[in-house]
């Protein structure tokens, strides 16, 4: 059997028969047809029946953040694969070297890029840059990793055991060793909160760090913005807070920036909205907006230079990712990164996040199901409960009814799923940094009205 989209039938055949979806219940495609997403321009995609969406995902995960169908993307693509596609990357390429100088160039205070090909592997080298600074620099002691509680860092049985999500981790067990939780700073859901609940989200955290001994504890791993686990911006002080942690008792501040990272925030990273300054800072999704895979561990001078010693023949970073060495990854994420330059895309990031933001929080006299709204740029969710006195989350499968909703009137929005036992109740949206008032005005009235359906 042939696989052409001019026999639509053929491909959603092939499909079914053998690709094994991620994250997905494959039971319900024994009746129903998997969807086939087969173009997308700007905004926008279309699935193999010919049916148009606007994307609000930014490709479902939070990636294209240029947008589809950027040729300049395509065009460097082209003449640096038929130039070199591959070396090694123990020797250096033309677009690794320049990458890595303008990505280090809005990074102040960073000096050095790992690259790697997903989120889970770039936080893998920096969970192993910590284990390797615990063996060679404090005799074994420092090797455990902090994590928080609803925070996510990718797929890999290591990343699991440093993941916060409990549904996501559920039946895939045992987990390493040595990676601890601290409480999520979610406000909202939080029981003590209130006045003064910046300072005792950070005491919760001082109070793991003495509970474990701080010479165990070589970092700290956190999201600048919960993403996944529900779209949590850190209250007023909390990063300021954890940054002087971090100082007292010697700890690497290792944050993820998969899916803040380049823009999405309104920043070119996301822990530059808090004025904080890491030790290790990873990256994915938004490198290069899905071009091409590339990740990428960027870390400061004084952590590089802890691998940097002759007189160990074992001392150095022994650790390889045979993709990482793709000329793809870097190339496409220089395009990318000037595109979101030349564009000012950053700045339109706040302004059409303002936007849907002041949409969303519009909607909440209409629907008292939405309990609060909450992000930064083009990041933002919206938390359905039941009753907004009580809080009480909005059962899952109601919450992916106005997700079904919207992608049935043409619109593709997120909601948090299968993460938390009891909280996946947040609408997710992260649309390209390319959108524009309408586009935004278009999501927000899907939501409107699929919320007016379902809750009815
Ligand atoms: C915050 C965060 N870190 C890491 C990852 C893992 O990235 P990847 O799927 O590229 O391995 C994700 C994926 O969604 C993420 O949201």
């Amino acid at each position: 059997m042939n696989v052409h989209t001019n026999d639509p039938q053929a491909v959603i055949d092939a499909d079914r028969a053998h690709v094994w979806h991620h994250l997905v219940q494959h039971k319900p495609f024994e009746t129903i047809d998997p969807q086939i997403i087969v173009e997308g321009k700007g905004m926008r995609v279309w699935d193999i029946t010919g049916k148009e969406h606007l994307d609000a995902v930014s490709g479902g995960v939070w990636t294209v953040n240029v947008g589809y169908g950027r040729t300049e993307i395509a065009d460097a693509l082209r003449d640096q694969l038929v130039k070199l596609c591959y070396f090694a990357g123990a020797k250096g390429t033309i677009p690794g070297a320049e990458f890595a100088q303008r990505l280090i160039g809005k990074m102040p205070g960073l000096s050095r890029v790992y690259y790697a090909n997903s989120g889970s592997e770039a936080n893998e080298k920096a969970f192993k840059m910590v284990r390797q600074i615990s063996q060679k620099h404090f005799g074994g002691k420092k090797s455990k990793i902090l994590y928080r509680d609803r925070d996510y860092h990718g797929t890999t049985i290591a990343c699991l055991s440093a993941g916060g999500q409990k549904e996501r981790n559920a039946q895939y067990g045992p987990f390493v060793p040595d990676f601890v939780e601290v409480p999520h700073c979610l406000e909202y859901q939080s029981l003590d909160r209130g006045e003064g609940y910046a300072e005792r989200a950070v005491k919760a955290i001082e109070d793991v760090i003495l509970r474990e001994g701080a010479d165990t504890i070589g970092a700290l791993c956190l999201e600048p913005i919960t993403a996944g686990g529900g779209i949590i911006v850190p209250p007023a002080g909390y990063w300021q807070g954890v940054q002087a942690l971090c100082q007292k008792y010697d700890i690497l501040l290792h944050i993820d920036e998969v899916v803040c990272g380049l823009g999405r925030t309104g920043t070119w990273f996301g822990y530059q909205q808090f004025g904080i300054q890491p030790d290790i800072v990873t990256m994915a999704k938004g490198v290069a907006s899905g071009y091409a895979a590339i990740s990428c561990c960027v870390t400061t001078e004084r952590v590089f230079d802890m691998f940097k010693d002759d007189t160990d023949k074992l001392g150095y970073f022994r650790d390889i990712s045979t993709f990482g060495g793709c000329t793809a990854g870097p190339t496409a994420a220089l395009e990318n990164l000037k595109i979101i330059e030349n564009e000012a895309l950053c700045d339109n990031s706040v302004a059409m996040g303002q936007r849907l933001q002041d949409n969303l929080l519009a909607l909440m006299d209409k629907h008292k199901v939405i309990g609060e709204v909450r992000g930064m740029g083009l990041f933002q969710g919206a938390e359905l409960v039941v009753d907004r006195d009580t809080r009480e989350p909005l059962d899952e499968k109601r919450v992916q009814a106005v997700v079904g909703d919207c992608l049935k009137n043409g619109v593709i929005i997120g909601a948090s799923n299968r993460s938390m036992p009891g909280f996946n109740n947040t609408l997710l949206f992260a649309p390209a940094l390319i959108a524009t008032a309408s586009d935004i005005d278009e999501i927000t009235a899907a939501v409107d009205n699929a919320l007016t359906r379902v809750m009815a």
